[in-house]
């Protein structure tokens, strides 16, 4: 029997037959916490059906309810509230044989990336310099740190509360060798790792929207043998283009050749509209 069917026989009794039409057939789990969505009309029900999740759920230990988006610049979760349970919004959340420690209430993690975080790991060389522009908690970093034989990721990332749990997860982690955490925009830090010599082999530019006023910074980290960037964001299925001929066009301008080795669309991000990771191959010009 399915989570909500299971639901929907606990509390017949006690919701209107709407109501039990209504409710949630699933939720997300990290760590030992459940967080759940509901449908407007059960918000006045929330209390009864997080304690009904509870008791179905041993492992859970808390209940929150997600009721926002992922918003601004720093990706954060815009309304996540405890329901029940023991309130305490922290968690190391085991994934891929990384812990990711970080406070759900602050810090966004989605379970649809994790494809795409055991992916990028499959494509890293041993001996790899890469550069992680929008590190977060270490999404990418830190799975690339485990499970690859890089050299070193410079993971930069400029909300001070991630990069907080950047540090500790490094640390939890045990890859202070492989990865270097900057505090900072990006934008600056990309420029003075260039200006010191740093060339990358790989660059991620994971967030949305898709970071075309970054991509000037993220070619000048280029090798003369050429570097991979993976380029993110938000795109219509039927124009799933669009976005990597916004990027050709402005590498282009600055005299360097790309190529578009691969792209995939990770998750549904509302109706006909797409996540989607462009694998770009850049070269300069000149060095042809
Ligand atoms: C959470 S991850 C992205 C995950 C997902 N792709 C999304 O955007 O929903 C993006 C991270 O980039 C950070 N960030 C945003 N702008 C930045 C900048 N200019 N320099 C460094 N980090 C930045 C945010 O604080 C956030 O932690």
């Amino acid at each position: 029997m399915g989570f909500k069917q299971k639901l929907q026989k606990i509390l017949k009794e006690r919701l209107t037959v709407e109501e039990i039409k209504l409710l949630p057939r699933g939720f997300q789990t990290l760590d030992k916490i459940m967080i759940i969505k509901l449908h407007p009309k059960l918000l006045n029900k929330k209390e009864i059906i997080a304690e009904t999740c509870l008791e179905q759920l041993p492992y859970i230990k808390s209940v929150y309810l997600n009721q926002g988006k992922i918003k601004g610049q720093f990706r954060e979760p815009e309304n996540i509230r405890f329901l029940a349970g023991i309130e305490d919004p922290n968690v190391e959340h085991k994934e891929h044989g990384i812990i990711y420690r970080f406070n759900i209430e602050k810090i966004m993690f989605s379970k649809g990336n994790l494809f795409e975080r055991k992916y990028l790991v499959s494509l890293v060389k041993k001996g790899e310099t890469i550069v992680d522009m929008f590190a977060g908690i270490g999404y990418f970093s830190l799975s690339i740190g485990k499970h690859s034989q890089v050299s070193t990721i410079y993971s930069i990332e400029l909300n001070p509360v991630s990069y907080e749990y950047l540090v500790q997860n490094i640390k939890i982690n045990h890859l202070e060798e492989k990865i270097i955490p900057i505090h900072g925009n990006c934008k600056e830090e990309v420029m003075k790792l260039s200006k010191s010599g740093i060339q990358a082999d790989r660059v991620i530019m994971g967030v949305f929207p898709a970071p075309k006023d970054y991509i000037k910074e993220a070619l000048s980290l280029t090798k003369a043998t050429g570097t991979y960037i993976h380029y993110e964001g938000v795109v219509d299925k039927d124009n799933d283009l669009v976005l990597y001929n916004e990027f050709l066009k402005i590498a282009e301008d600055i005299e360097y050749k790309i190529r578009l080795d691969s792209k995939r669309l990770i998750k549904s991000y509302g109706p006909g509209l797409y996540h989607i990771v462009y694998d770009i191959f850049v070269k300069k010009r000149i060095n042809n």
